[in-house]
């Protein structure tokens, strides 16, 4: 891609002409977090919800940031790119290192990055299949470090799929990039929050619209049986929006295309902030 904004330890360049070191820690450890910032009419969506993410998942390892700065970066980097609806990839590592060193010398700075690129919040109808969540136990943490996800996303890939939906000893835990819903005719349905998923800001955004139309939603532990005989079901992320699932490979199911609920859900979400 050409003339990519983006913004390096606060230095805003072209993303080509961005060098990084290979001491970087975000490279030889993923010593890292990240946000991906969506915005829609130029307007970022939960802006504050995930600042507030970044701020946490920096504290969980220890970074010290300025992030009055790297909100001022996110906001320009989006009025640089001019575009109507993208997203913004916002990434901070603990510092470029002496040398690799599991044990990080204290005397390093917080090493920043982020750029800016176009997307289309259009919907999509995605072939999933179940995996076992190979994670570790901090998934709550935006890290960088995401080897499980990628091994299981990659592999669905392989079978045709587009996404995968984990579950640690049947117990459904999330998507490989994202959360997870379903409904009956007249519940819908979540895994709760724990430090096996991570805080989807989607995932708030949407449950809050739902209680607010009186819809009935539940967070709770939920089993792969009870995904299967739902009527829908639907994955959740800032670049998906609310993204049905039409097939659970090698699984059959009672998941019908477009029910009278999920459409509902996906209204209530398109009405608040992609339109
Ligand atoms: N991923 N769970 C995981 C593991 C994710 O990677 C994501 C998003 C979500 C949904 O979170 P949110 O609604 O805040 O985007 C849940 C982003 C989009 C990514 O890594 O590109």
């Amino acid at each position: 891609m050409e003339n990519i904004h983006a913004v390096y330890n606060g230095r805003f360049d072209n993303l080509n002409n961005i060098k990084i070191s290979p001491l970087s820690r975000a490279y030889t450890f993923s010593d890292s977090v990240y946000e991906v910032i969506p915005f829609f009419n130029s307007i970022p969506i939960a802006f504050d919800k995930h600042i507030l993410r970044l701020i946490r998942s920096c504290d969980a390892l220890s970074f010290r940031v300025d992030i009055e700065a790297i909100s001022k970066e996110i906001s320009e980097l989006i009025v640089k790119s001019e575009l109507k609806n993208g997203y913004v990839y916002y990434q901070i590592s603990r510092g470029v290192d002496h040398i690799r060193s599991h044990m990080f010398n204290h005397d390093i700075t917080e090493e920043t990055f982020g750029y800016v690129v176009p997307h289309t919040f259009s919907s999509q109808i995605l072939k999933v299949m179940f995996c076992e969540d190979l994670r570790w136990e901090r998934c709550d943490i935006k890290s960088t470090s995401l080897l499980g996800n990628i091994m299981s996303m990659n592999n669905a890939k392989n079978k045709g799929c587009d996404e995968v939906i984990m579950h640690k000893n049947n117990i459904i835990t999330e998507g490989g990039a994202s959360n997870v819903f379903f409904a009956n005719d007249e519940c819908v349905f979540t895994p709760k929050l724990s430090k096996n998923i991570l805080p989807g800001i989607t995932r708030e955004l949407l449950i809050k619209k739902i209680k607010e139309a009186g819809i009935k939603v539940e967070e709770g532990e939920y089993t792969i049986d009870d995904l299967i005989n739902a009527k829908s079901a639907w994955l959740t992320s800032s670049t998906k929006g609310l993204a049905q699932i039409s097939e659970v490979i090698d699984q059959k199911t009672n998941i019908q295309r477009d029910h009278p609920l999920f459409k509902e859900c996906e209204k209530l979400f398109i009405d608040s902030y992609l339109t």
